[in-house]
């Protein structure tokens, strides 16, 4: 008899942050936290020289989003060679944080001040289409997988979904309602929001070359993320001005991203590869 293999702890643990948990599911999320996320921060904090000032912060995110626009050979490979089967195979790959766009970033707002709450509202009112459901993130990515003939519902993509994938969706679950300091939260959406109007030219540039017409989930980014990269920094001024500010906690946060996203798309194209 075949047994299917168990679900892995990645996978258990977004399953789990989207469910009501009763205790024995919250000490679940927390043990496998314990195993993975908090020994992550700790070797990025031990191996990251201290910043000294918010200054010092824009400083390192410049010189990091500078390094990354020069691209990686899988998002050139995506960009410029991949076959329609590969780019449906990374949009699937993505389905469920395209299909769960910006939800999991909501419990970070009752634990900002004020003046940060209302910034990074002014993202999530865009990433919501500002309440307008054909200009929502999530369904200009349901347009997309409609077009590739993918599903839309996110339980079909459970068992097929990386867990190098679910790593990038787990972390802001630990970041928004586990982490003890929300500086990482703001430093790693600091990171994502400005990354993207340079990472999402990939995809962009693999509709236009595949002609895929519901493309417009990325180059809608390229637009709109220029705007969130400038609210997050006004989110973490506020966060500053209401409660101080240690900026080694913001650029924790974003190398964590930048790790986890960057493994997330590598593994994609090398699976799409792999598969073609
Ligand atoms: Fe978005
Ligand atoms: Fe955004």
């Amino acid at each position: 008899m075949r047994t299917e293999p168990a679900d892995s702890d990645l996978k258990r643990l977004f399953v789990h942050n989207r469910s009501l948990p009763d205790s024995r599911t919250y000490a679940e999320i927390e043990r496998i936290e314990r195993d993975w996320i908090v020994p992550l921060v700790a070797r990025l904090e031990e191996t990251t020289p201290p910043l000294a000032s918010r200054a010092e912060w824009v400083e390192a995110l410049d010189e990091l989003l500078a390094r990354e626009s020069a691209g990686t050979p899988a998002g050139h490979y995506l960009a410029e060679k991949a076959t329609l089967r590969q780019m449906t195979s990374v949009v699937a790959e993505f389905a469920p944080d395209g299909l769960t766009e910006a939800q999991n970033f909501f419990p970070a707002i009752p634990r900002l001040p004020i003046r940060a709450q209302m910034a990074v509202m002014r993202v999530l009112i865009d990433e919501f289409g500002c309440g307008n459901l054909q200009q929502a993130h999530s369904q200009l990515y349901r347009e997309l997988l409609a077009e590739l003939g993918l599903p839309l519902e996110l339980d079909a993509y459970l068992d097929r979904t990386s867990d190098e994938t679910y790593a990038f969706l787990d972390v802001f679950f630990w970041l928004t309602q586990r982490a003890p300091h929300l500086e990482y939260f703001l430093g790693a959406l600091a990171y994502l929001e400005a990354s993207i109007p340079s990472a999402f030219t990939v995809q962009a540039r693999a509709c236009e070359r595949l002609g895929i017409a519901h493309g417009r989930y990325y180059t809608e980014h390229l637009h709109i993320d220029t705007f969130h990269r400038k609210e997050m920094q006004v989110a973490i001024r506020e966060y500053e001005a209401a409660h101080g500010l240690d900026p080694t906690r913001l650029w924790v946060g974003a190398l964590l991203l930048s790790e986890l996203i960057g493994t997330a798309f590598e593994t994609a194209v090398e699976r799409a590869r792999e598969a073609a």
